[in-house]
């Protein structure tokens, strides 16, 4: 039976979504750095039925973080500052990519680099495997050494070298993740464009800080971190509309996704795609249950596919 007639059989809606060359069977991804791989997250719930996974992000050799405490929370949101501590992409390639196929995930790989170099060389590593991965997300938040240490996300014309850096160097669809903490959100998304990215992950996390009055010291041991969860949905729905308004790219929507209610809200406001980020950390199974509470909602409602809530927002 093909996926129409199976869905016409059980009366399941359609949950499937596209976002330029990427095609997906329902629209609830992992955000990148909240869910490894999947491996915590296999035992509670089949990590195929995602739309996809977005992995932690790859640097050309293994980065040990920031020093500890790492991780804090704080009203209605995660602080944390884990400073992209991950295996480098070989460890990846030779052994979490295969994992992640024989789950049948489908994986958009996410890299960053201190320099456009260093994307491109992250990059060129893919090449060989790039039918095993659906996209490769760009992390633009991270600091550009050759910048002063400034995100590459705060200044739009390294967007476009980076995009376009990596694009050219591949075939197969870049997203462009970008931050909330620089006022050219829209100019970087268009700069992204101009390099050849297929679409924009909207956002990551807000920087933050917190304090122990006890210790008079920082919370974290890098004194500030990234806020995620349900404290920053307000401020991503804001940037995932005023982007949607401008129509420059398809948008992820992410930033305090903790149920169906949420992605449709997402979506409303023009996301195409939505993340699930904090959720992940606390309840592990949010992936499967939010699956099931779109589908469901939208059975309830007799509405036969999500796409029609891309954009829906009524002002
Ligand atoms: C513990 C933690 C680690 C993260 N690591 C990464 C990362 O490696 N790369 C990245 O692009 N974003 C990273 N993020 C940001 C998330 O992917 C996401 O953009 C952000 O947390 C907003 O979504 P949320 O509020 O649902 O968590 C991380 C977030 C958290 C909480």
């Amino acid at each position: 039976m093909t996926d129409n007639m199976d869905r016409r059989a059980t009366g399941d809606p359609d949950l499937s979504v596209e976002i330029g060359r990427i095609k997906l069977p329902n629209p609830v991804i992992t955000c990148s750095g909240t869910f490894s791989h999947g491996e915590e997250h296999q035992p509670f719930y089949d990590i195929s039925v995602l739309g996809a996974v977005t992995t932690k992000s790859y640097s050309l050799k293994p980065k040990k973080g920031n020093p500890g405490p790492r991780i804090c929370e704080t009203a209605s949101g995660v602080l944390n500052s884990i400073g992209l501590q991950n295996d480098g992409i070989d460890i990846f390639l030779t052994s979490h990519l295969a994992w992640m196929q024989e789950k049948d995930a489908r994986v958009i790989l996410s890299i960053f680099g201190r320099d456009l170099e260093e994307f491109k060389k992250v990059a060129l590593k893919v090449l060989d495997i790039k039918s095993e991965i659906l996209a490769l997300e760009l992390n633009l938040s991270c600091p550009n050494i050759e910048q002063g240490g400034k995100a590459f996300c705060a200044m739009p014309e390294e967007v476009e070298k980076v995009v376009d850096g990596v694009a050219s160097l591949l075939d197969i669809p870049v997203i462009a993740k970008l931050s909330p903490n620089h006022d050219n959100i829209v100019q970087s998304v268009q700069s992204a464009k101009r390099g050849g990215a297929e679409a924009v992950s909207i956002i990551n996390t807000v920087i933050g800080m917190a304090v122990d009055i006890e210790t008079e010291r920082p919370m974290l041991g890098n004194i500030t971190g990234g806020l995620s969860g349900p404290a920053i949905k307000p401020i991503a729905l804001a940037k995932v509309f005023a982007l949607s308004q401008e129509n420059i790219l398809p948008i992820i929507g992410m930033g305090g996704v903790f149920d169906h209610i949420d992605v449709l809200e997402f979506m409303m406001v023009g996301a195409s795609v939505v993340g699930i980020g904090t959720a992940n950390l606390i309840d592990y199974d949010a992936g499967i249950k939010i699956i099931t509470g779109l589908k469901n909602y939208l059975k309830s409602k007799n509405i036969d596919s999500i796409k029609s809530f891309i954009g829906r927002l009524k002002i």
